[in-house]
């Protein structure tokens, strides 16, 4: 059973992965992976727009990411920050509005204007909300929550659940993905929604992230259909005293 129309998944979330071993399988330089793996993005987010799904979140950077030489950070910087300029009207036309979670802290000024331009235009959109996560980490969000909460709360005279938590992480508002897909065939979280995706559906693709075509997110959506969510209740076929 699953309670969203169509068996549609209100909120998919996407590890985008493998544009280094795109390129490179091809003889190009890992940053032509990303460039076309950008494309794979918008490819994504349209096919999302046209089947009714009400959020989707990429992960673009991860802290970890840093961790790379600099001329690869570099130009995924770059990258993102034109591809943010060059899609906004995109998502203007489809009535997406375009949020983006992660540490701003060391974000260069340049993309963090780009970020905020995009957000304040697409606020009233309400077709599908894109969130894209940069500068991300499943940890860092928990942790920002925890020093938020203090911060608000410094006499820690709060009564605290998971629902008042929930409002302090960078996705409040958003309902945790039910979806999570991660292509290039790795098999792990790798740091993203961490508190999130407690319940999400897993679905792992060997399709490399620049190849990632609406089919490939059908074939997604299709194996959506055919799980069954149980949150740790028994099927109510099964529940005979
Ligand atoms: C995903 O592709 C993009 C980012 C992590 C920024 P990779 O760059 O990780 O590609 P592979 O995993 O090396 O093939
Ligand atoms: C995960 O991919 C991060 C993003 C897609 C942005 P990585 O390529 O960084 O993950 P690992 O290092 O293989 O776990
Ligand atoms: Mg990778």
């Amino acid at each position: 059973m699953n309670e969203y129309k169509d068996n549609i998944p209100q909120h998919v979330s996407i590890i985008m992965d493998g544009n280094g071993r795109w390129a490179l399988s091809r003889g190009m330089e890992r940053k032509e992976g990303h460039r076309c793996g950008a494309e794979a993005m918008r490819i994504a987010a349209e096919f999302a727009v046209e089947k009714g799904i009400s959020y989707l979140s990429l992960f673009a950077f991860s802290e970890e990411n840093w961790g790379r030489p600099k001329w690869e950070t570099d130009a995924l910087m770059t990258l993102l920050m034109d591809t943010i300029h060059d899609e906004t009207p995109n998502m203007m036309k489809n009535n997406v509005r375009c949020l983006f979670i992660g540490n701003r802290n060391n974000l260069n000024a340049d993309i963090l204007q780009q970020m905020d331009k995009c957000m304040a235009e697409t606020a009233c959109n309400n077709k599908m909300t894109l969130i894209i996560a940069i500068n991300y980490s499943g940890k860092w969000d928990i942790l920002q929550a925890v020093k938020q909460l203090l911060m608000e709360n410094p006499s820690g005279d709060i009564t605290l659940s998971q629902d008042v938590f929930f409002n302090y992480l960078s996705t409040a508002g958003i309902p945790d993905p039910d979806l999570m897909i991660r292509t290039s065939g790795e098999m792990r979280i790798s740091n993203f929604m961490l508190w999130q995706m407690a319940y999400t559906e897993l679905y792992f693709t060997p399709v490399l992230w620049p190849d990632f075509r609406k089919s490939d997110f059908e074939a997604a959506l299709e194996a959506f259909k055919k799980r069954k969510r149980r949150f740790g209740k028994i099927e109510e076929s099964i529940n005979i005293p």
